[in-house]
């Protein structure tokens, strides 16, 4: 190493811009708002119902009622949007799906409770049967076992024209069969819901981070040891990806999703440069648990880990994450600033 050697040490010394707190501030390329969340919210039947989820720490399933509470507090804090899944008993579950599309469903219901009483929140509905099926699917059975893409997509389109005619802002279909995107496209069109935007879980991998979840909506007991290795993608996968997203955008999908979150993220990088769209990823419900059960043990500093988690998708290319840990997220922002 020596002094007249071009353009290195110690001409250049990195940690000269690290030095203050001013320096590192200026050059910092990615930032965390309020703008960046999306809320995942777990809706039950019932009044003044709150349910806690053991695998899913701090995230409770809400009746309407106190779901419009928390978004009383939340919205002032810079709330953009939220993404309802319902709990459905067993009673709205059948091999047809049917409660799916009910116009007056659980689902449904809850849009139209949110969006009159907060219009300008975002409401994301999600578009798949896994809630609605006695097998746990997100599409309908076939006898063979299979699941059958083109009849499951006849009932995505009455499911995400029901979301739609409550009021849904974005419907997001997270089921994976082939050619829903330009189905459901097509169908909101022809139904004069022009400004629905369709965010497709383009990229969504059969992962094992989706267990908590599948507690939390009471569908893993449905799904029994089976999977859904025959639609969802295979985690060895990113080309693969490429494809998925490539198709979603043709077939009129407004944005795309990557899913799961953390150990995807080469994914969101590709899409970020390779189609230049809004680019969104899910931190799924495993891992939020990981953090969250860290923490709790003492491991890992909730708050700064977590900040840097987001930090991470942020600088992956995400343009917004959904997470759980939305309302923790907007109350730290909220105390940055005061
Ligand atoms: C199913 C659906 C899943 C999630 C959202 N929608 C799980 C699955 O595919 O079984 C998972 C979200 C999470 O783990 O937080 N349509």
């Amino acid at each position: 190493m020596t002094s007249t050697s071009t353009g290195q040490y110690p001409r250049t010394r990195m940690r000269r811009m690290r030095r203050d707190a001013f320096s590192r501030a200026l050059m910092r390329e990615s930032r965390l708002s309020a703008d960046d969340l999306i809320m995942p919210v777990f809706v039950q039947e019932g009044v003044g119902q709150r349910c806690v989820i053991d695998t899913l720490p701090g995230v409770e399933r809400l009746s309407i009622d106190l779901l419009l509470q928390q978004l009383d507090e939340l919205v002032p804090l810079g709330l953009q949007a939220i993404a309802p899944f319902p709990v459905v008993g067993p009673e709205g579950k059948s091999d047809e799906a049917a409660d799916a599309w009910a116009p007056d469903g659980l689902v449904q219901r809850t849009v139209a409770a949110v969006k009159a009483a907060h219009p300008a929140l975002g409401v994301m509905t999600d578009v798949a049967l896994d809630p609605y099926t006695s097998h746990g699917q997100d599409g309908l059975l076939g006898d063979d076992g299979d699941i059958l893409n083109d009849e499951t997509v006849e009932a995505l389109v009455k499911q995400a024209l029901s979301h739609a005619a409550a009021g849904a802002d974005v419907v997001a279909p997270s089921d994976m069969m082939d050619g829903r995107v330009a189905a459901i496209r097509d169908a909101l069109e022809a139904a004069d819901h022009r400004n629905v935007r369709i965010l497709s879980y383009a990229a969504k991998y059969a992962s094992h981070f989706y267990g908590p979840f599948r507690d939390a909506v009471g569908s893993s007991a449905n799904l029994g040891g089976s999977n859904k290795n025959t639609y969802q993608m295979d985690p060895g996968n990113s080309d693969e990806a490429m494809r998925e997203v490539a198709l979603d955008l043709e077939e009129g999908a407004d944005m795309v999703m990557v899913k799961p979150g953390m150990p995807y993220l080469d994914i969101v990088r590709r899409v970020k440069e390779r189609f230049g769209v809004p680019t969104f990823a899910y931190q799924v419900s495993g891992e939020y648990a990981m953090l969250k059960f860290a923490a709790a043990a003492g491991a890992l500093d909730e708050r700064a880990v977590v900040l840097e988690a987001m930090m991470g998708f942020k600088r992956a290319g995400c343009d917004a994450v959904l997470t759980y840990f939305t309302p923790s997220v907007l109350r730290w922002l909220a105390e940055e600033r005061t």
